[in-house]
């Protein structure tokens, strides 16, 4: 029996797009069908063998380690991490004495000669293995900053596009008993065709930006699942088991110790087990109550088996009209827009140190929700989120003007949706997946990002789908300002997310007073984004009526008179104003304002928090913005 239309789908897109997707003619002579590239779901729970640390590393502006001075994919590139000799054939390059970088790590903060940098940057790495009989070896990678083409001993193993993606390399028929070595090209070079584009408003850091290690798993794995809590019955846990490389009729069983609950099923002829797990007294997850059962998968039992666990929680998500239901129950959702820029050391953060940082300040600002955006984040922060309590909006950068008109672009767009899906589908804190930020309404956009919602639908009918679209203004009859939401890529969303700048790109603070909102869904509307800068530590003259923008009085009266203004939406389901921390951009250049930074933040890349800070604070605690019905 032919693989069902689903799983074709999927395969392909997180196989296949990569090599189609690529522009120049050279990447793809790079870049053969990739019969290497999955994505290990769970991976953090695998055993592995972390080559994290230092890397030896080379720049590589013009790509020399790639091709030739006639632009010719080379045979004797870098990727043959040819040892030096002195009577041998002259080399270009030596890794043994080139320096190094830290992996995880953006090389833009880790060495003032990169800061701007942007291009190709070659990773090498040795490591020792010992090959076990029966296993597949993966090289794992949290994410890699932009296109990376990887290398085991001399050979081609894989190549991926995208900068927030894991990608898993099977790496079995290339590693050998003893030491090996790992070499990676990465270039984080901005692509017009590129998912996202030539324009960002954050830093293009690149690099290893997240942990990359060898993981073995039998030669028949569990790669993938899906275990959700039925929205039609809260006593039953449903979903799919997949075994790569398993025969049909292999047992898998998937059991919850803690609730004395266990399903024995078997494998189809795609390998997948459909799962159906009845519980009782099960503990709905929620903000309030972030209970996480410790779930165990596991083949048939013996030499040969494979075993994962996971820890997950169960909560169901849906709309209702206007209103966004978590466990059937009206919720609003109080919060902040993040990047993953690390706090005080600044560059793309990636530990448990900055998550803890990150996620902290927005629960001590009373947050029940975050939108991290623009990409999707480091799994540790979708994992924190699910032990603090904190319900995420996850996307993919469809950020602002992609050439939506080009075929090359789409495939990557939707490589990214699978991949995202893919490896956050056990987080019970992510409830809505983002399709698009902030992209003009015309038609080439709206087929792009409708294909991109009915994919998303697709992969995970369990979740909601969204997108912050622009807003219209048009002067009304009392002469005041109205924010027109009718996009039409509005028709395909679940929840409307919507972004705007009353009061700091337009109209200023009195403004906001006089701006009156017409929604022209009934659905449920996020303020996905409002908010305005303000530099740490710059005060106003004291008792003045009129704050200079900038200033921490005028963020804070800005973030007042929005409270205000938002709590005049009747459809208004949840905010996250624009931002929780300061963060780097190339576009922000004010010298003694900016300097490369984007201060929307409520708190500053050094930890000071802006008054505009404690003004959302005390509203989320009195519960004073916003109503869940
Ligand atoms: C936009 C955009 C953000 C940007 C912000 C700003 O809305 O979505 O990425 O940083 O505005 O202008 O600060």
């Amino acid at each position: 029996m032919l693989p069902s239309a689903t799983n074709i789908l999927v395969a392909a897109l997180v196989l296949v797009a990569p090599c189609i997707a690529q522009t120049d003619r050279q990447a793809n002579d790079l870049a053969p069908p990739d019969a290497h590239t999955t994505l290990l779901v769970d991976v953090d729970h695998r055993t592995a063998t972390s080559l994290d640390g230092d890397w030896h590393a080379i720049v590589d502006p013009y790509s020399t380690g790639l091709y030739t001075f006639h632009q010719e994919i080379r045979k004797d590139g870098f990727f043959m991490n040819a040892p030096f000799n002195p009577h041998g054939d002259p080399r270009d390059y030596n890794f043994a004495k080139a320096g190094t970088l830290k992996v995880p790590g953006d090389w833009n903060t880790q060495r003032p000669d990169l800061f701007y940098y942007e291009g190709v940057v070659w990773y090498q790495k040795d490591f020792d293995y010992a090959p076990k009989p029966n296993t597949r070896t993966f090289l794992h990678i949290g994410a890699a900053n932009y296109r990376s083409f990887v290398w085991v001993n001399t050979k081609k193993v894989c190549s991926h596009e995208g900068g927030f993606t894991p990608f898993d390399c099977d790496v079995t028929d290339f590693v050998r008993a003893g030491s090996n070595f790992v070499v990676l090209s990465v270039d984080n070079t901005r692509l017009a065709d590129g998912v996202p584009t030539l324009q960002t408003d954050w830093w293009n850091y690149g690099g290893l930006t997240r942990d990359v290690s060898l993981v073995t798993v039998p030669a028949a794995f569990i790669d993938d699942y899906d275990l959700h809590l039925s929205r039609e019955d809260r006593g039953l846990i449903e979903g799919y088991v997949h075994v790569e490389g398993a025969p049909a009729g292999t047992r898998v069983t998937v059991s919850i110790p803690e609730l004395s609950a266990k399903a024995m099923v078997t494998t189809d002829a795609n390998s997948r087990a459909a799962v159906s797990l009845p519980v009782q007294h099960l503990s709905l997850w929620s903000p309030e109550n972030p209970k996480l059962y410790t779930v165990v998968l596991a083949t048939d039992p013996g030499p040969g088996g494979d075993s994962l666990t996971d820890e997950m929680g169960f909560r169901t998500i849906e709309t209702r009209g206007t209103q966004i239901l978590l466990n059937g129950k009206p919720v609003f959702l109080r919060g902040v827009s993040i990047h993953a820029e690390a706090p005080y050391r600044t560059g793309r953060a990636y530990s448990e140190k900055d998550v803890d940082t990150l996620l902290g300040w927005a629960k001590e600002m009373g947050c029940n929700y975050v939108r991290l955006v623009h990409y999707p984040h480091d799994e540790r922060m979708t994992r924190a989120a699910d032990r603090m309590g904190i319900l995420v909006w996850s996307e993919i950068p469809d950020y602002w003007a992609l050439q939506f008109d080009n075929p090359v672009v789409l495939p990557k767009s939707e490589q990214q949706i699978s991949e995202m899906i893919r490896r956050d589908r056990d987080k019970a804190s992510i409830i809505l997946w983002s399709v698009a930020n902030e992209t003009p309404n015309n038609e080439a956009r709206t087929k792009y990002l409708t294909t991109m919602a009915a994919l998303t639908h697709q992969l995970d009918p369990t979740r909601l789908v969204t997108a912050a679209l622009l807003v219209r203004t048009e002067k009304n009859a009392s002469g005041g300002t109205t924010k027109i939401v009718d996009d039409p890529l509005g028709k395909v969303l679940d929840v409307i997310g919507a972004n705007e700048y009353v009061g700091w790109y337009e109209q200023g603070l009195a403004g906001v007073d006089e701006t009156t909102w017409d929604v022209r869904y009934q659905k449920p509307l996020i303020m996905s984004e409002w908010g305005g800068g303000a530099v740490a530590g710059l005060h106003a003259p004291a008792g003045s009526d009129h704050p200079e923008t900038w200033t921490e009085e005028y963020q804070a009266d800005l973030y007042q008179h929005q409270i205000a203004m938002l709590n005049r939406i009747p459809q208004l389901r949840g905010t996250s104003p624009w931002v929780l921390m300061d963060f780097r951009s190339p576009r922000r250049l004010n010298p003694g304002i900016q300097d490369d930074f984007n201060r929307k933040g409520l708190i500053s890349e050094e930890g000071k928090k802006k008054q505009a800070f404690f003004v959302l604070q005390k509203a989320y605690e009195e519960k004073a913005l916003g109503k869940p019905e």
